[in-house]
């Protein structure tokens, strides 16, 4: 997705003795953040003058990485001067300078004096204070003062990797683990379970492994996720379907597969990670209560950030809440505090908050990690797609901050330095 109407984001502007830095940062900008870059090894190209300079006009931002040979490249310098001329006509045009340069620090060194001559005043960055490319990038984001695009980085190495599907797998055992002995104590063998907003099926069927029961049937407004639990776990006796709970149609559905079955309501109603994503919770519990049978169970889990806690407590683990609660992505954080009030409010009794936190102590090492993972790993957030931050500009700096924090917080929790308690809660009701 390219950043605006014109037809480059980035003019990158370098010397060919610096290519293969400049080339990944380049790969990341274009292959992670769906930038557009104009790119090419050009200093010994005379003949692609007027094409550099119509790429320098056709471009948002110009990006000078600056080294010893970049600042004594007359293409180069050629280059700055085409850009600040531009810069002078478009006062939108941005020029960020990056000093690539392992041994410099800053745009005093002797060797930039030509540089110096054209952009002494502006803003320069150091590539080596920052300890990475994606935390590089961020800042360039920052001063170009454009909102983080697409935010699908790493969304297929993070998410096709088989460490990702060892963390989801051991974070789902957490969640198991938290509400088990609810499943194990309500379920019969003659058990009609109903699992809303049951995604690909999952979490549903991890928690009712081993657990006798008559049926199930589970809905999801997304039609890939139910075929894809149709497809994993879809038989006689576990029902998966399309249904936007919030519509007539879960009316629709629910009478027709309780005829179909011969019952009149449900013993086990689920709704896990759903309410908090959803703009009427009250409305739909109201609705749902119908379909619960006089004996059932009401299982709800949700999250709530405020009883997340963490020590030793620091600015680092506050910076993570904040950047999940700007994400409209994660939805509502404090829906925990508010169940008790929906589930009175639509008529429920006996209203128990059965279980809440979920914390890294007695974990084995795998779920240790995988913990970790649920809040913390900031490639969650740049791996979401079209994950829309309500204040981009203010979380890209909070992100930026976090990650350049990551790794000794990392090695901190990793060596059993830090108490970490997730808001997690478990609420149980009846009709
Ligand atoms: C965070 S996931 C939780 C999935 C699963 N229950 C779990 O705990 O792992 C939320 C799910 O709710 C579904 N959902 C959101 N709004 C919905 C709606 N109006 N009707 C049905 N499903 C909905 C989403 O498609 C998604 O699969």
């Amino acid at each position: 997705m390219p950043l605006t109407d014109h037809e480059y984001d980035f003019f990158i502007s370098y010397s060919n003795a610096d290519t293969d830095l400049v080339s990944s940062i380049v790969e990341s900008l274009e292959n992670d953040y769906k930038a557009k870059c104009w790119f090419q090894e050009k200093d010994s190209k005379a003949e692609f003058i007027d094409e550099i300079m119509s790429g320098i006009e056709n471009s948002k931002v110009f990006i000078l990485f600056i080294s010893e040979h970049s600042a004594n490249s007359y293409f180069v310098l050629n280059e700055i001067n085409h850009a600040t001329e531009w810069r002078c006509q478009n006062e939108d045009y941005k020029i960020i300078p990056i000093i690539i340069d392992k041994t410099k620090q800053d745009v005093a060194d002797a060797a930039y004096k030509r540089v110096r001559f054209y952009l002494g005043r502006l803003n320069i960055l150091n590539a080596n204070t920052f300890d990475s490319i994606d935390s590089l990038i961020l800042k360039i984001f920052e001063q170009a003062e454009i909102d983080l695009p697409d935010r699908s980085l790493h969304k297929s190495l993070y998410h096709s990797s088989e460490s990702e599907n060892a963390r989801l797998c051991a974070q789902n055992e957490i969640l198991r683990n938290f509400s088990s002995e609810f499943f194990t104590k309500y379920t019969t063998p003659d058990s009609y379970i109903l699992d809303i907003g049951c995604a690909s099926g999952e979490n549903i069927i991890l928690r009712l492994e081993g657990i006798a029961y008559t049926a199930l049937l589970g809905l999801d407004i997304d039609e890939k996720q139910v075929e894809c639990a149709t497809n994993r776990f879809g038989d006689n006796k576990n029902t998966f379907l399309k249904c936007d709970v919030m519509s007539p149609e879960l009316d629709d559905i629910l009478e027709d597969y309780m005829e179909r079955n011969d019952i009149i309501g449900f013993d086990v109603i689920h709704i896990s990670a759903v309410l908090l994503h959803l703009d009427d919770p009250l409305d739909l519990l109201r609705r749902l209560r119908r379909y619960l049978k006089k004996t059932g169970v009401l299982f709800i889990q949700d999250e709530d950030d405020g009883a997340n806690i963490v020590y030793p407590n620091s600015k680092f683990f506050n910076r993570a809440f904040e950047i999940w609660a700007d994400s409209e992505e994660s939805g509502d954080r404090f829906c925990g505090r508010k169940i008790p009030s929906y589930l009175s409010a639509a008529g429920y009794k006996y209203c128990n908050l059965a279980k809440c936190g979920v914390s890294n102590t007695a974990l084995s090492k795998d779920q240790h990690s995988a913990l970790w993972d649920i809040y913390f790993n900031y490639h969650l957030w740049l791996a979401v797609e079209e994950n829309m931050f309500r204040n981009p500009n203010k979380t890209a700096k909070l992100l930026n901050d976090y990650i350049a924090e990551y790794d000794t917080y990392k090695k901190a929790y990793d060596n059993g330095e830090i108490f970490i308690q997730l808001g997690f809660m478990f609420f149980l009701a009846r009709k």
